[in-house]
């Protein structure tokens, strides 16, 4: 079942900030949105970090690759400047600074785990003991956040390491074995593209008890067919159109 906010902007500040960084956070903040999406890889030592692609160049200037980077170097690398002069100064941020950053702000987190390829295993172990202290050192007020990840194997290690935090698994599209792969994760949810979720698929996975969560919608018009489906909550990037309330002006 899904009892998490139906409506979480997605890597941040959807399509409103540059991505994955602590800029993007508050946007999504002063958009309304106590929901969040965000992607997180390891650096070369084994830091979590924000980030959405293994290599820069898109949203980092320069080349290069986030698993063969230091971290204290990461931290030093321009994310902003892609998006808009005005975000030079914006700076790759670490998970943990961005997970204290969103519970200082009653901020709810989905973490999607995103593995450089050959580093599964060792991100989903690395990120779910790191949020579990993370969650121990912030007593009872502390909120745990909902995993997610396309990485079956990085999903399975972020459960032998942290069971208790729930798990929802990221298919791109339909795959005949989705159940079995939720029931071995023991996840609570399957997570998938909206482009590709038939109203056939959202009745199944309805039926088998899961929750249901899309990326990314960006129309409410989408929004609102997939939700009369049974769709439980979606991320968007258009947060300036498709607000926190959504769910509640339908
Ligand atoms: O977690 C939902 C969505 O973010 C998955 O796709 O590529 O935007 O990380 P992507
Ligand atoms: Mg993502």
């Amino acid at each position: 079942m899904w009892s998490y906010p139906k409506i979480v902007a997605h890597r941040g500040g959807g399509s409103l900030a540059p991505e994955n960084t602590l800029a993007a956070m508050q946007c999504g903040l002063d958009y309304g949105f106590h929901a969040v999406e965000f992607d997180v890889m390891l650096s070369k030592d084994g830091v979590p970090v924000l980030m959405h692609d293994p290599d820069f160049g898109r949203t980092v200037a320069g080349s290069g690759s986030v698993a063969t980077t230091l971290a204290n170097e990461l931290f030093q690398m321009d994310a902003g400047s892609w998006f808009d002069p005005r975000f030079a100064q914006v700076r790759i941020p670490s998970y943990e600074a961005i997970f204290l950053f969103c519970q200082a702000n009653q901020i709810w987190m989905n973490v999607e785990i995103k593995p450089a390829p050959g580093f599964e295993k060792e991100t989903g172990s690395v990120v779910a003991s790191l949020t579990q202290k993370l969650l121990l050192a912030g007593g009872a007020a502390a909120k745990p956040p909902l995993f997610s990840s396309f990485s079956f194997d990085a999903l399975m290690s972020a459960k032998l390491a942290a069971p208790e935090i729930a798990r929802g698994y990221l298919l791109d599209d339909y795959e005949p074995d989705w159940l079995d792969s939720l029931r071995k994760l023991e996840a609570v949810a399957l997570h998938t593209n909206q482009k590709k979720l038939t109203l056939a698929w959202a009745k199944e996975i309805k039926t088998a008890g899961y929750g249901l969560f899309c990326y990314t919608v960006n129309s409410p018009e989408r929004g609102r067919e997939i939700m009369s489906w049974g769709v439980d909550g979606f991320c968007t990037d258009r947060i300036d159109l498709i607000g926190a309330d959504f769910v509640e002006c339908i």
